[in-house]
C-alpha cells in the first residue's frame, strides 16, 4: 500500500533521526574482549618525589579498569606524534585522570589533545574509540571541546555529595545498566567523592555553543561558593564522558581524612561505572600487532609504590 506523501514524508524524518544515532549507539560491534585502556601519566611536580620517576599515575585508576576486566597501558608525555598515533592504533580507550596541571599549557593537556582529535577522527570514521576524563581530565574534555579554558571556582573539596540527575540521566548510556534502586541511592546518598576548587558551572556551559552541541549533561552538583556546576556529562554523538566527582576512589582508596564514600552503593556505582567504559573499549578492535612490544608497554611491567605516608594514595605508579 502507498503511503500518503506526508506520512512518508514524515516516516522519512524520523527514520533519519532514529537512523543517525543507530548507527553510533545501536550498530553491533564485533566484541573485543582483550581491551586495554590507556592512561595519560601526569609529571611528578613535587621535587622531593622526582627520585621515583617523572611522571606517575594513582594505582586507584589502575584498579579501576581492571576491575571491570581491561588491561591498562600506561602513556607517558615526552613522546612524539607519531609515537602517539602508534600506540592510539593498539589502545581501546583513553582515560584522563585527575590530578593538577594546567589545561592549556602541559603537557599532559598536549597529549590529550593529539589523542582527543585521533579519537574524533577514528569515531567519524566508525572506528569506535571511547574516551573518559575524571575530575581534572574531565575539566581538559570542556577545553578541547570548546577551545577555551571556561572553568571557575566550583570549589566543592573534600566532600560527598548526591547527584542532581538531569532527565537525560534516565535515557543516558552511562547509566543505562543500573538498577533502578541505584539511581534513586544516587540522587539522595552521598556517593561521589569531590576534590576539586573549578568546575564548569551550568551557565558556562549553557552559554556555549560548542558545548552544549557536544554533551548532554546528566548531572549537575552546587559547589561550596553556591554555583551549580556539571559533575557528569556524556558525548551526544561520540562516546567521550566526564565525570567532576572520583568514581575510582569509593573502591580504591582509604584515607580516613579524606571523603571517600565505601558503602555498598558507592562501591556498586564504581563497579558499574567501570564496567561501563571498559564495555565502551570492547567495541574497539585496536590491538597490538606484536605480542613483545604488548608485554612491554602493559602497566604489569611496573610496580606501584607505597604512597601513604607522603600522599592520599596508598599507592601510585611512577614512570
Ligand atoms: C538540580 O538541578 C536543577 C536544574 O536541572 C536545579 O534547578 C536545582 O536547583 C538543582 N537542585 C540541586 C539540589 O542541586
Ligand atoms: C572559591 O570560592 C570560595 C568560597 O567563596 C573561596 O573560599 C575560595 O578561596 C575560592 N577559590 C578560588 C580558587 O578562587
Ligand atoms: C614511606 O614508607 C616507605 C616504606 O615504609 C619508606 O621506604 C619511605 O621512606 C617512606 N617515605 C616517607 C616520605 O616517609
Ligand atoms: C621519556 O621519559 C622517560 C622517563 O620517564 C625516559 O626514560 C625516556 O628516555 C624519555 N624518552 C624520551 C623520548 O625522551
Amino acid at each position: 500500500m502507498q503511503l500518503p506523501f506526508f506520512l512518508g514524508f514524515l516516516f522519512l524524518g524520523t527514520c533519519l533521526c532514529i537512523h543517525q544515532s543507530d548507527l553510533i549507539w545501536n550498530k553491533q560491534y564485533i566484541e573485543n574482549n582483550r581491551p586495554v585502556v590507556g592512561i595519560l601519566t601526569q609529571i611528578v611536580t613535587d621535587e622531593a618525589r622526582k627520585q621515583y620517576g617523572s611522571t606517575y599515575i594513582p594505582a586507584s585508576y589502575v584498579k579501576y579498569i581492571e576491575s571491570a576486566g581491561s588491561r591498562v597501558m600506561p602513556i607517558k608525555l615526552n613522546l612524539t606524534t607519531a609515537e602517539y598515533k602508534n600506540i592510539f592504533n593498539k589502545i581501546n580507550g583513553l582515560l584522563l585522570i585527575g590530578g593538577a596541571s594546567n589545561l592549556e599549557t602541559s603537557e599532559f593537556a598536549r597529549v590529550a589533545n593529539i589523542f582527543y582529535h585521533l579519537a574524533l577522527k577514528a569515531n567519524d570514521a566508525g572506528d569506535y574509540f571511547p574516551m573518559w576524563g575524571t575530575c581534572l581530565g574531565m575539566q581538559l574534555l570542556t577545553v578541547l571541546v570548546s577551545g577555551h579554558n571556561l572553568l571557575e571556582n566550583a570549589s566543592a573539596e573534600n566532600i560527598a555529595l548526591p547527584l542532581n540527575f538531569t532527565r537525560a540521566a534516565f535515557s543516558s548510556r552511562m547509566f543505562a545498566a543500573f538498577p533502578e534502586e541505584l539511581m534513586k541511592a544516587l540522587e539522595k546518598e552521598p556517593l561521589t567523592g569531590h576534590f576539586h576548587h573549578y568546575g564548569l558551572t551550568v551557565k558556562a556551559f549553557t552559554e556555549n555553543k560548542e558545548l552544549t552541541n557536544f554533551f548532554s549533561v546528566i548531572s549537575t552538583n552546587i559547589a561550596q561558593n553556591g554555583v551549580h556546576f556539571i559533575s557528569t556529562f556524556e558525548g551526544k554523538r561520540y562516546p567521550f564522558y566526564g565525570v567532576q566527582w572520583h568514581p575510582e576512589v569509593n573502591s580504591f582508596q582509604w584515607d580516613s581524612t579524606l571523603s571517600f564514600p565505601h558503602s555498598p552503593h558507592a562501591v556498586q556505582l564504581s563497579s558499574l561505572l567501570a564496567q561501563f567504559f571498559v564495555n565502551e573499549g570492547r567495541k574497539s578492535l585496536h590491538n597490538f600487532d606484536d605480542p613483545k612490544v604488548e608485554t612491554l608497554t602493559l602497566i604489569y611491567s611496573y610496580t606501584p609504590i607505597f604512597a601513604g605516608n607522603f600522599s592520599g594514595y596508598e599507592q601510585i605508579y611512577f614512570f
